[in-house]
C-alpha cells in the first residue's frame, strides 16, 4: 500500500439514534487495492460504507478520502469525489430499459464522447447487459441485476467502489461470475472496498480484509492470512 491511503478511517464511531453500531473504526484502502471486510449478520457492514458515503452523518472520528475529509461535506458531494456506492438489494428501475438504467448513472457526464467511451468500456466488462440493452430491468435474473448496478456505480469511473454483499441471493456459478467481473473491475484501476458475508468469494478475490464483529474490528490481515487464521476457519468457513 502507497504511504498515504485513498481512504483513510480513524477512530469512527457511528451509528443510528438508538445508539452507536460502530465503534473506533480504523480501516484502510490503498489507490487500486482490493480490500474486504467480513462479518455476519448485524455485524455493521452496511452501517460502515453508509457513513463513508455520508448517508449517516452522526459520527466522531474521521474519515479521509483522497485528500478530503468526508465529515466536513454533505452527501450529495460525496460520489463528485469519485466513491460509488452499491448498496446491497440491486436496486434497478424495473420499467426502464437497461440503457436507461446505465445512462441514470451518468448524470454528471458531460460531453456525448466521454459518455460514448464510457458507456463503451462498461458493455465490454459487462456483455450480458449489451445483448439486452432494450429490455427492461425488471426482466432481468437476480445475477444480471447485479451486473447492471455495478456498470451503473462504474459509468462515472469513481476512484473507491464500496460495494455491499454483491453474491447475496445468487446460485455458486453465478458467484464464481461475479468473482470475475470483480477481478476486471479492480484491473482497471479502481479500488474496491467489499463487504460480505460470504467469506470465500470475499477471501479469495480482495488482497487483504477486516473481520467486523459487533461493530469491531478485531482482526485485519492479508486474504491468505485470514484464510488460516484459526477464528476465522472456525466462525466464518465453517472448517
Ligand atoms: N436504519 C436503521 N436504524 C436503526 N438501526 C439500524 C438501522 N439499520 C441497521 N441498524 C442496526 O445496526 C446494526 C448493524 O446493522 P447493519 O445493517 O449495518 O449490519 P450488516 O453487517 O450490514 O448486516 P447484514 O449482513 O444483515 O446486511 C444492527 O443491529 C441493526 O439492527
Ligand atoms: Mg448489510
Amino acid at each position: 500500500m502507497t504511504a498515504t491511503p485513498l481512504l483513510d478511517i480513524n477512530d469512527l464511531c457511528a451509528g443510528y439514534d438508538a445508539g452507536n453500531v460502530l465503534h473506533h473504526i480504523n480501516l484502510s484502502v490503498g489507490r487500486g487495492e482490493f480490500v474486504c471486510v467480513i462479518g455476519a449478520n448485524t455485524a455493521g457492514k452496511s452501517t460502515l460504507l453508509r457513513t463513508i458515503s455520508g448517508l449517516l452523518p452522526n459520527r466522531s472520528g474521521r474519515i479521509s478520502f483522497d485528500g478530503h475529509d468526508l465529515t466536513e461535506l454533505p452527501a450529495h458531494r460525496i460520489p463528485g469525489l469519485g466513491i460509488a456506492h452499491v448498496p446491497e438489494g440491486r436496486h434497478v428501475f424495473p420499467g426502464m430499459t437497461i440503457e436507461e438504467n446505465l445512462m441514470l448513472g451518468a448524470f454528471s457526464i458531460r460531453t456525448s464522447k466521454d459518455l460514448g467511451g464510457r458507456r463503451e468500456q462498461m458493455l465490454g466488462i459487462f456483455p450480458r447487459l449489451r445483448e439486452r440493452l432494450s429490455q427492461l430491468a425488471g426482466t432481468l435474473s437476480g445475477g444480471e441485476q447485479q451486473m447492471l448496478v455495478l456498470a451503473r456505480a462504474l459509468i462515472m469511473n469513481p476512484k473507491l467502489l464500496l460495494l455491499d454483499e454483491p453474491s447475496h441471493g445468487l446460485a455458486p456459478k453465478i458467484v464464481d461470475e461475479l468473482h470475475e467481473t470483480l477481478q476486471k473491475i479492480n484491473a482497471t484501476g479502481t479500488a474496491i472496498l467489499l463487504v460480505e458475508q460470504n467469506t470465500v468469494l470475499a477471501l479469495s478475490v480482495a488482497t487483504r480484509g477486516y473481520v467486523l464483529e459487533s461493530g469491531e474490528i478485531v482482526l485485519a490481515a492479508s486474504s491468505a492470512d485470514l484464510r488460516s487464521n484459526d477464528r476465522v476457519r472456525t466462525a466464518y468457513l465453517g472448517l
